[in-house]
């Protein structure tokens, strides 16, 4: 894996140091050139109109032929140029010829058509291109009283251009060989940087998948990798939480599973091997039966917690008279009054309606008041109240029970958690009454809630939607 991303890197930052470097040659040469072609025309030309006003003095007689021939070379030294005068043709005012000076280099790197040109005035400049280095000829005309009498060429070697080109060409290796070891240098860092957290997390992942869930990176970065970390430890906590959860809830079917079964094995092999008599036998195939339907209604519980888990649940929504259901449930719960001698105590005028599922909200006032009776002390009371706020109704049940520590009302609302762990099984409950409440009420958009002090009781409460006529 090192070796593809360092690999890729690598090739791709020479790639970039080298076609950077050409680009640059190319454009550096291309504008040197340029420039040194335009400054060594404009210093020939110049050079060329000072032998021009040379020669119009030497055909005006006013500077011998000698001074002439010495003047030219010392132009031709300075400007590193051969220097040719021409026509061949006789002054006529002056008496002077320029015949003495001819070379053959004017016609040598000038067309007869250019030759014309300049003894019409005009100057001609051109760069012949020759073997070894490239040629530059100027050609200006010599002009006495307003007339054309001849022309003066010069011709000099561009070499300072195929230098500099060759200079560029040997700077650009020596820029190319450093950058391109820094490059390297860099890039096995840079690629040490951002693998190791990919490394770590891809060991991570096998750890996890083995079932380790500790495993975490440890990364800072404020930048993508850094994101990518936080979520990777954010997925291997949420996890091992699903893990534990998984671990917890076989732990608990099995704990309330194991103590009925046990019982009912208990109670028919005593009826098989007689030692439960017939005397006890029909208390003993109550109890059974008891523990059954404890057992049926567990099973019941789970699988309306697993439906509502999943969405499963089609509420059956209709408009419903709050308080007329609360009396119902009443009625029901009646011998539970009796037998405990508890005293329901109402609290609410008037109607109340609400938009829900009449069997659900009949299940979650039953969850509630199952437990105010539960625990309530004998001969006391439980107040059954309902408002309305807003858009909502509120029902509420309270009991003058132990109430419920402000650390154990986290987690009263969590599948299977009981206060009191070590409750006798006849005292009943799995824990899963105020899970499904819970449930129940967010299926209906509402929510749950208590208030409880220990030693004084409890309240627990739910709100509904109300029932509004559009
Ligand atoms: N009114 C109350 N007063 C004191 N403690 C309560 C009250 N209601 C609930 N609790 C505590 O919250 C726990 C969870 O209640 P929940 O109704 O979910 O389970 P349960 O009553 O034990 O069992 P189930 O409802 O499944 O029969 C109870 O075991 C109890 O410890
Ligand atoms: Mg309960």
């Amino acid at each position: 894996m090192i070796k593809g991303i360092f690999g890729r890197l690598l090739f791709v930052s020479l790639a970039v140091i080298l076609i950077t470097v050409i680009i640059l040659l190319v454009l550096l040469s291309h504008v040197y050139t340029n420039f040194y072609t335009t400054e060594k025309e404009k210093s020939l030309i110049k050079a060329g109109k000072e032998i021009t006003t040379t020669v119009e003095k030497y055909l005006k007689n006013e500077i011998s032929e000698n001074y002439l021939t010495n003047e030219i070379k010392g132009l031709a030294h300075k400007y590193n140029s051969e220097i040719s005068i021409f026509p061949m043709q006789l002054d006529q005012e002056t008496n002077q010829s320029l015949e003495t000076f001819t070379t053959h280099l004017t016609e040598d790197y000038f067309t007869s058509d250019e030759v014309n040109k300049v003894l019409k005035g005009n100057t001609v400049t051109k760069v012949t291109p020759e073997p070894e280095i490239n040629l530059m000829s100027v050609a200006v005309p010599v002009v006495i009283n307003d007339k054309v009498v001849g022309g003066v060429s010069l011709h000099s070697p561009m070499y300072d251009v195929v230098n500099t080109s060759s200079q560029l060409r040997r700077l650009s290796a020596f820029v190319i060989i450093p950058a391109a070891l820094i490059a390297t240098i860099l890039v096995y860092f840079l690629t040490g940087y951002f693998i190791r957290p990919l490394q770590d997390m891809s060991k991570a992942a096998l750890k996890i998948a083995k079932g380790d869930f500790s495993a975490t990176i440890s990364l800072q970065a404020k930048d993508e990798l850094g994101t990518l970390a936080q979520s990777f430890n954010f997925m291997a906590g949420q996890l091992a939480k699903v893990e534990k959860m998984r671990k917890e809830f076989i732990a608990n079917i099995s704990h309330e599973l194991r103590t009925p079964i046990s019982f009912i094995s208990g109670v028919l092999q005593g009826i098989n091997d007689q030692t439960i008599t017939s005397a006890e036998k029909e208390k003993y195939v109550a109890l059974a039966i008891k523990e059954i339907e404890r057992i049926n209604r567990l099973i019941n519980d789970m699988l309306d917690l697993a439906r509502l888990e999943h969405g499963d649940i089609k509420l059956e929504l209709r408009k419903i008279n709050l308080a007329e259901l609360v009396l119902e449930v009443l009625a029901a719960k009646e011998p539970e009054f009796l037998k405990k001698d508890l005293k329901p105590e109402l609290d609410f005028r008037g109607q109340t309606y609400v938009l829900a599922d009449y069997h659900r909200v009949q299940q979650m006032i039953i969850n509630l008041l199952d437990n105010a009776i539960k625990f309530s002390p004998p001969g006391g009371s439980i107040l059954i109240g309902i408002q309305k706020n807003a858009a909502l109704a509120t029902i509420w049940i309270k009991d003058y029970g132990p109430g419920i520590s402000k650390k154990d009302q986290e987690y009263i609302w969590d599948r299977f958690y009981k206060v009191d762990k070590t409750r006798r099984p006849e005292q009943g409950g799995s824990g899963l009454g105020l899970a499904i409440t819970k449930m129940l009420a967010e299926a209906h958009n509402g929510s749950v809630g208590v208030k409880s002090d220990p030693g004084k009781g409890s309240t627990f409460y739910f709100t509904l939607p109300l029932w509004s006529e559009e």
